[in-house]
């Protein structure tokens, strides 16, 4: 559905030639919106800027959402919507099951790779960040009518495993017996054990050729560390409220099989080359090729994702995908992508893209660390925030954090301000909802009913109306370009909108056709708040 500003727009925009520029007025007898078109087009055709702006009214047909154009100052043309368009706009919001959503007539196949935690290492504040963003791209393109494919690249494969196993083999540790801080504890001292004792380390290395070659023990002990691994993941997604499941799951062990066909494949056909005993592949405006197997034969994170890429495309018939992963991971990605396309992997019909985010910092500004200067794991952190507020307003208030700025940069985890009910929060969002949830609870309970939306005298009340017919319109965009923090401003200006109109505009103390009106505008502004914080992953409680 195309938002009654871009409906405007675009019949300027035909009727000048060029980007009309509308901004919102600045002062409501300004109208609503205004274009400095003319102004321009003046300057390039040396006419008077009023003039022009007189030749464009003519021509320009908006009286079916606009009262009559003005021409204002030197030349600015004002637009004012017609009070019954955007009453009938904010009814066609509150009557619309999706509240403006329309589902796409182009659905895709989009594989989103999200989340990603790495076995026997506890989940990180980053992960934090890639759980939180692929659920919330997960939630946006599902809502659109695409089909979301999640895939949970965890870090399972690799030689840390014969280090791990000999460890565990040689101390007589049950691993069923831990939780995934007790295999992140397993970890460290297996690797200290690695890098101070060199007989064991010996030791380790022939582990890693039995855990490859398949030995029954050696199996049996690495798939104990991935069921220990993924209780704790899935404990983390359950506190998260993430859709994440078992069924998306597919780590990197996945591609045991295929990776040795993979660089047979690459190497007949040229693509990878010997160098020095390993094959590599080359990507013009690299500085360093991918490695697509080392020179004692053994496979590592490029080649995992270059067979990875080719499943998505081949067996899971991606038209998209999405990574979302730490900003120091893009160079990878843009290597990947470029060199699964020279291979035929990635075909030029599928979009793939890399999201990379920013850190997470502490209140001092400087990367998040514990104390004695370790990660922060991201349980802790979601008990920094709960000692705050509540699980519900501190997930909201870690989330929002999360998403409302632009994802590669960086952000100040503040839990003190992330929870607060004021100002640019998560928490505030949720109150502006349970405000609306509140009024009509008490109109309900006095039996006053609320049918369309009707008359909208009051420029807060139109403003309101405005920001609604807006929603379906953000929401195509953030889902085309992948930023989330355009969905929390906008929210952010709806609660705002709709705090101005409470000031301006009594509802329950009003009466017949403009109360049922307001109550009509307050359930629509509640529809599109809980939509839109539930397409943000947080939840939109009814009372606080
Ligand atoms: N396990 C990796 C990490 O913790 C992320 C994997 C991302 N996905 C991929 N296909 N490489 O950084």
């Amino acid at each position: 559905m195309q938002s009654l500003p871009a409906l405007l727009d675009a019949r300027l925009r035909a009727v000048t030639g060029v980007d009309p520029e509308m901004r919102p007025a600045t002062k409501p007898q300004f109208g609503h919106f205004q274009s400095n078109v003319a102004l321009r087009l003046a300057k390039e055709q040396k006419r008077p800027p009023r003039e022009v702006a007189a030749g464009i009214v003519e021509q320009l047909d908006v009286s079916d959402l606009c009262e009559p154009l003005e021409i204002a100052g030197p030349g600015f043309i004002n637009f004012r919507i017609r009070a019954d368009v955007l009453a009938q706009a904010a009814t066609a919001v509150l009557e619309d099951p999706h509240h403006g959503v329309s589902r796409t007539s182009h659905p895709q196949r989009v594989v989103i790779d999200y989340s990603a935690p790495n076995v026997a290492k506890q989940m990180h504040v980053g992960h934090l960040r890639t759980t939180i963003i692929g659920d919330c791209f997960n939630r946006i393109l599902t809502a659109l009518g695409h089909e979301v494919v999640p895939q949970n690249h965890i870090g399972d494969w690799g030689t840390q495993f014969g280090m791990l196993v000999e460890h565990i083999i040689e101390t007589g540790t049950d691993v069923a017996a831990l939780d995934l801080a007790g295999a992140e504890q397993l970890y460290k001292d297996s690797k200290g054990h690695f890098d101070n004792d060199p007989e064991f380390a010996t030791r380790a290395r022939a582990r890693v050729v039995k855990l490859q070659g398949g030995d029954e023990e050696t199996l049996a002990i690495w798939r104990q560390l991935i069921t220990v691994s993924l209780a704790g993941f899935n404990a983390a997604y359950q506190r998260l409220g993430v859709l994440l499941t078992d069924a998306d799951l597919a780590g990197e062990s996945t591609y045991n099989t295929a990776l040795p066909e993979v660089a047979e494949d690459l190497a007949a056909r040229g693509i990878a080359v010997v160098d020095d005993g390993a094959l590599v592949l080359w990507v013009e405006g690299f500085d360093a090729p991918l490695i697509i197997r080392k020179s004692d034969g053994g496979y590592g994170y490029d080649t995992t994702d270059m067979a990875a890429i080719r499943h998505r495309v081949r067996e899971l018939r991606a038209d998209r995908i999405v990574y979302v992963t730490d900003v120091r991971q893009s160079q990878h990605f843009q290597e990947i992508f470029a060199a699964a396309r020279k291979a035929g992997y990635l075909p030029e019909d599928v979009e793939a893209q890399h999201v990379g985010y920013g850190m997470v910092l502490g209140p001092d500004g400087r990367p998040f660390k514990t104390r004695d200067g370790g990660t922060v794991s991201l349980m802790s952190l979601l008990d920094l925030a709960e000692q705050e507020a509540s699980p519900e307003i501190a997930l909201a208030a870690i989330k929002y954090a999360d998403l409302s700025g632009a994802i590669h940069k960086d952000y100040v985890f503040d839990a003190e301000r992330m929870v607060q009910t004021t100002g640019d929060t998560g928490p505030y969002l949720q109150y502006a909802h349970a405000r609306t949830c509140q009024i009509l609870r008490k109109a309900e309970a006095e039996g006053i009913g609320w049918g369309a939306v009707v008359v909208l005298e009051e420029p807060a009340e139109q403003a309101l109306a405005l920001a609604l017919s807006r929603f379906g319109e953000v929401v195509d965009e953030v889902a085309r370009t992948l930023t989330p923090h355009k969905l929390c401003g906008y929210l952010y200006e709806l609660a705002g909108a709709l705090s101005a109109f409470y000031e301006a505009c009594p509802v329950l103390r009003s009466e017949g056709e403009v109360r049922s009106s307001r109550l009509a505008l307050v359930a629509a502004t509640r529809d599109v708040l809980a939509q839109g914080l539930h397409l943000l992953g947080i939840k939109a409680p009814e009372r606080m």
